[in-house]
C-alpha cells in the first residue's frame, strides 16, 4: 500500500496521522515545503521518501513537481488532511488517477454555498443563503434573507470575518470589513446549541462517529476575549437529543458523496427540536478534536484513520466511556506570561479526570487568540457523567487564571 501525504509536519497533528500509516503497514511518501531536515523525528521515520516544494499552496507548482516524482511508483491512495489542501489533493488524484475523492466531489466539501445546495438538493434543512460578490448583491440578498443575519466567506475557518447582522446598521458595518473578502455567504441566522458530527468513513459509510458541543458557540467564543471557550465530546450517542443530528449528518454524508477518510461537521439544534446543517470538511476538526475523541474511547483514531483508508476498516470498536472536555485558555493582559493562578487547586479537585494540562507557562509569549482556537494553551477533563465533566471545564474556565505582561 503506496500512500502519497501532503504536509506531512504541518500543521503538527499530522506526525501522528503518518505514524499511524506507518503502523498500517503503508509506505508513506510525503509532500512538503519543509525542509528534509527539519522533519520531526516521528515523521522521518513513518515517511518512505519526501518531497520539499518551494510552497505547498502554490497547487500549479505543486502539482508540476509531484507528477513527475511518482512516476514509477504505483500508487494506492493520496491524502491530506489539512482543510488549504484537501482542494489540489483531489486534483492531484484526478490527474493521477489515484482512487479517492475527485475534485468535483471535493469542492462539496470545501465550497460552503455549494455544499448548502447539495445538501439541500436531497431535501436535507440548510440555512437560507446566497452566494454574493458585490455589495448589491449582498443586499439583494438580505432582502430575502431578513434579519437577523450571517455573513461570512465562501471559504473561510475559525469564525474569521464572519459577522451576524441584526439590523442595516450592522449589515453596513460588516459590508465595510469584509471588502476584501472575494465571495461570501449571506446566512439567516439560526439560533440555537452548536455540535459537531465528526466521522471517519470507509467507501462514504461512517464506521466511526463522534459528537461534540461547542459552549459557547464559535462565533460568540470568537467575539470576547474573556471567554474560555469549552467544546465537549458527548459519551452518549444514543441519546435522544442527538437523534436528528446524527440522522442529518449520515444524509449530508450521502448527500455530498462522500468516500473513506475524515469529516467534520458542524449543526444546529434549535430550541423547537429542529437541526439544521452548518458546514462540513473531509478532514478531521482542529485543535485537538482528534485527542479528545481518543480520550472520549481511550482509541487512537489517527491510526483508525489510517486503516480505514489502507484498510477499509478501523479494527476494533470500543465503547464511549467518557465526555472528554476541553477548556482554551486566554491570559489576562498582552505580552508574555507572567504567572497563572488556580491550577493547582482545580487538578486537587478534579484528580485523575484531568488528562492534559498544556497552558503556556510564564516567560512564553502569548499567541493570537483570534488566529488560534487553541488559544494560550489548554486541559482536557473526562467524566462519564456529562454534567460532572462540564462542572469540571466550567470550573478549568472560571477558577484557572494566566496573567500576561
Ligand atoms: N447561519 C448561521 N446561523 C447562526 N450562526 C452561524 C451561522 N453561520 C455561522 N454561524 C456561526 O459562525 C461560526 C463560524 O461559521 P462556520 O460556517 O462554521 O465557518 P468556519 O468555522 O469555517 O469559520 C459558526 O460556528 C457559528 O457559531
Ligand atoms: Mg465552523
Amino acid at each position: 500500500m503506496n500512500v502519497v501525504f501532503l504536509s506531512p509536519n504541518y500543521p503538527p497533528e499530522m506526525h501522528e496521522y503518518v505514524r499511524g500509516l506507518a503502523e498500517v503497514g503503508a509506505r508513506v511518501y510525503g509532500v512538503g515545503d519543509s525542509p528534509r531536515n527539519g522533519l520531526a523525528s516521528k515523521v522521518k521515520a513513518a515517511l518512505t521518501d519526501y518531497l520539499q516544494v518551494p510552497g505547498i499552496m502554490a497547487e500549479d507548482d505543486l502539482i508540476g513537481r509531484v507528477v513527475p516524482w511518482l512516476r514509477g511508483t504505483h500508487i494506492d491512495r493520496l491524502e491530506t488532511l489539512w482543510e488549504p489542501l484537501v482542494l489540489v489533493g483531489a486534483r492531484l488524484r484526478d490527474r493521477l488517477g489515484i482512487p479517492g475523492m475527485s475534485f468535483q466531489t471535493a469542492l462539496g466539501f470545501r465550497d460552503k454555498q455549494l455544499m448548502k445546495e447539495r445538501v439541500a438538493a436531497a431535501g436535507l434543512r440548510v440555512p437560507h443563503s446566497a452566494r454574493v460578490r458585490t455589495v448589491a448583491e449582498a443586499l439583494a440578498a438580505q432582502q430575502r434573507i431578513g434579519f437577523p443575519l450571517i455573513i461570512k466567506p465562501i471559504t473561510g475557518a475559525g469564525s474569521a470575518d464572519t459577522y451576524r447582522c441584526d439590523d442595516m446598521s450592522d449589515f453596513k458595518a460588516a459590508l465595510v470589513r469584509m471588502q476584501h473578502v472575494r465571495e461570501a455567504s449571506c446566512e439567516e441566522f439560526v439560533d440555537g446549541e452548536e455540535f459537531t458530527y465528526d466521522t471517519i468513513c470507509v467507501d462514504g459509510k461512517p464506521v466511526y462517529e463522534n459528537v461534540a458541543q461547542y459552549l459557547p458557540r464559535p462565533l460568540i467564543a470568537r467575539t470576547h476575549e474573556w471567554i474560555s471557550p469549552v467544546i465537549c465530546t458527548v459519551r452518549d450517542l444514543k441519546q435522544a437529543r442527538l437523534r436528528a443530528g446524527l440522522k442529518l449528518g449520515r444524509g449530508v454524508l450521502q448527500a455530498l458523496g462522500m468516500t473513506s477518510g475524515f469529516t467534520h461537521m458542524e449543526w444546529y439544534l434549535k430550541s423547537d427540536g429542529e437541526v439544521v446543517f452548518g458546514e462540513i470538511g473531509c478532514r478531521p476538526g482542529g485543535a485537538h478534536l482528534a485527542d479528545q475523541m481518543n480520550y472520549t474511547s481511550d482509541i487512537d483514531v489517527f491510526r483508525g484513520w489510517a486503516s480505514a483508508v489502507c484498510h477499509g476498516r478501523i479494527g476494533e470498536q470500543k465503547p464511549r466511556k467518557y465526555n472528554a472536555a476541553i477548556v482554551f485558555k486566554r491570559a489576562l493582559g498582552r505580552g508574555r506570561i507572567t504567572r497563572i493562578e488556580g491550577l493547582r487547586a482545580w487538578k486537587a479537585r478534579c484528580g485523575d479526570a484531568v488528562c492534559v494540562e498544556q497552558l503556556l507557562r510564564p516567560g512564553q509569549r502569548r499567541r493570537n487568540w483570534l488566529q488560534t482556537l487553541v488559544s494560550d494553551g489548554h486541559v482536557i477533563v473526562r467524566h462519564p457523567h456529562w454534567g460532572t465533566a462540564l462542572k469540571m471545564a466550567y470550573d478549568a474556565a472560571e477558577n484557572i487564571k494566566m496573567y500576561a505582561e
